[in-house]
């Protein structure tokens, strides 16, 4: 027996009792769809599964994006391997060792400290990404996921920022996004040329397939098409600071075999840091889009 919990005043949920094992029957896809339409984020737990399960129960919603690997990137080569079309979001070396928190101050995981939407610097139509606790610290120690309800956000808007907002185009960018995230190395053109994606446009605000309105910002968003830099950032930094007030946020404590999805076209999310390098983190993620063939972006 199935059963939905909310775990927020204004959104995200829990669901028990659900079956990730085997391909998801017609009952469990609509009442994940169901959840997502409603709470925006929602925490499958207990499911103990393989990152191939992962993968068959991910499709069910969505065509997969492919991970475009960065060269040296951590993932770990334990049991089991990680799969190319899996993100790792964990604290793990290639050996399966635990990397300290800190020790590259370059390292490009730490934009995800600061809320995002996953891949909002693509061009596909992103929808939901589904993060896989398979080793999870406790959370006294850190990382745990927080996630803001921009639906709601959007929603307590003033009718002059709603009307203002609403033909606007924003402007997402990679590498713009690492360096408002704190990025302190210089972005060389050999960088662009490893990660190589370009400035892309979506609209500021979007409407979701069941009619509610929310702001698309996220932390790649640095500024609006047809603005001066300094005025799109700061009109993308109020509304930020808007939607990452404490009442839109969510902070998931994880537990192991979690599988958390989200979805980024209404939520955004922050990864928290381990305050020790005492625990493992294995942490895997699939992303899928609205539609589309299954590529790397
Ligand atoms: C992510 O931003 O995709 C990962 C979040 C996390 O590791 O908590």
């Amino acid at each position: 027996m199935m059963q939905v919990n909310p775990l927020h005043p204004l959104f995200a949920a829990e669901l028990i009792g659900a079956d990730l094992t085997a391909p998801p029957d017609d009952q469990l896809v609509r009442t994940v769809e169901d959840a997502m339409a409603r709470y925006g984020v929602l925490a499958i737990r207990d499911a103990e599964i393989s990152d191939e399960q992962q993968k068959d129960f991910s499709r069910a919603f969505g065509p997969l994006e492919i991970p475009s690997r960065v060269p040296g990137a951590a993932r770990p080569v334990g049991k089991p391997q990680v799969t190319p079309e899996i993100f790792y979001a964990g604290n793990l070396d290639h050996d399966g060792e635990i990397i300290p928190y800190g020790s590259d101050p370059k390292s490009l995981a730490k934009g995800a400290e600061r809320f995002h939407t996953d891949s909002s610097f693509h061009t596909m139509p992103t929808k939901w990404s589904l993060l896989h606790g398979v080793e999870t610290p406790p959370s006294s120690a850190g990382g745990d996921t927080w996630f803001v309800d921009a639906r709601a956000a959007y929603d307590d808007l003033s009718d002059a920022m709603k009307a203002r907002i609403e033909p606007l185009v924003g402007l997402h960018d990679f590498w713009e996004g690492r360096k408002l995230a704190g990025f302190k190395a210089e972005i060389t053109p050999e960088m662009r040329l490893i990660i190589p994606f370009p400035t892309v446009r979506h609209p500021l605000v979007r409407t979701m397939p069941y009619g509610r309105k929310t702001i698309y910002v996220g932390g790649h968003c640095f500024g609006i098409e047809g603005m001066g830099a300094e005025e799109g950032l700061a009109l993308v930094e109020e509304l930020y600071a808007h939607a990452t007030q404490e009442e839109y946020v969510y902070r998931h404590q994880w537990r192991q075999w979690d599988l958390v999805i989200w979805d980024n076209r209404c939520t955004m999310h922050a990864a928290t840091p381990l305050h020790s390098d005492d625990y493992r983190r294995d942490m895997r993620r699939t992303t899928i889009n609205e539609s589309g063939p299954e590529t790397s972006a």
